[in-house]
């Protein structure tokens, strides 16, 4: 769930992360630090061996979706997730900003019948325009930086359907004072803008993680009234 980094590992995105900031290109560090993992995974700090366990803790509790469902991985990483997913009986499509990314996905899974794409959040023009059954988010809001909330909440929400869903796996803050990051914690308001967008909060899931740092975590599932 929470595992510390080595601290070379910590240090490596710190100084990528705030050299992107810096150019004012918030998420082009994501693509350096994949590329300079050089297919090593220990270098990649949120790459798992298997799917998020919340997920993996939720999915058995949903019912089979119906033939045809499609979900939609955002940010994909290394692509366990979306494996899951098509595991458990959608058509996913998964994407992420990264192109070694997507060409890991590919590497890793060579069998897979998702279809991995390298695209940006911000700039998707496939027509997916409420296009999914289930949007899955995980640990991509948190990684980039605060004043971009309004932006990915507004580029994440239409992509779900109106008889859909939404789930996102993130960090969480108390309240609404700044923090450090990366990664930085959801706060309660920056959660919320989803419902500006229509969607409605009908599933939480809380969870405390680590020992020497404590990380609030929660799964949260979105739907349209
Ligand atoms: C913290 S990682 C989480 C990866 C994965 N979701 C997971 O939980 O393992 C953030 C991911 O978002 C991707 N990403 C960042 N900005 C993006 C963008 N604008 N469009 C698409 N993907 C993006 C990064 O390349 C990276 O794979």
């Amino acid at each position: 769930m929470f595992e510390e980094q080595p601290p070379s590992v910590q240090n490596r995105v710190k100084s990528l992360a705030s050299e992107a900031q810096a150019q004012n290109q918030p998420y082009a560090w994501f693509e350096p630090l994949y590329a300079q993992a050089n297919g090593n995974t220990e270098q990649v700090p949120w790459a798992k061996a298997t799917a998020h366990p919340y997920l993996q803790a939720w999915l058995p509790e949903q019912p089979q979706p119906p033939a045809q469902s499609k979900a939609l991985v955002i940010g994909c990483g290394l692509g366990n997730d979306a494996e899951a997913l098509q595991a458990h009986g959608y058509q996913v499509t998964a994407f992420d900003v990264s192109p070694t990314a997507i060409a890991w996905c590919h590497q890793r899974f060579p069998n897979s019948a998702v279809d991995y794409q390298v695209a940006d959040l911000f700039h998707l023009d496939f027509g997916w325009n409420q296009a999914f059954d289930l949007v899955y988010e995980c640990r991509n809001i948190q990684a980039l930086p605060i004043p971009l909330r309004p932006q990915v909440v507004g580029a994440i929400a239409p992509l779900v359907a109106k008889t859909g869903q939404l789930l996102v796996v993130t960090r969480i803050r108390a309240d609404e004072q700044a923090c450090e990051g990366p990664p930085w914690p959801l706060s309660p308001l920056e959660l919320a803008e989803f419902e500006n967008y229509g969607l409605v909060e009908i599933e939480r899931a809380t969870f405390v993680e680590g020992e020497t740092i404590t990380v609030q975590q929660a799964r949260i599932l979105y739907q349209y009234p």
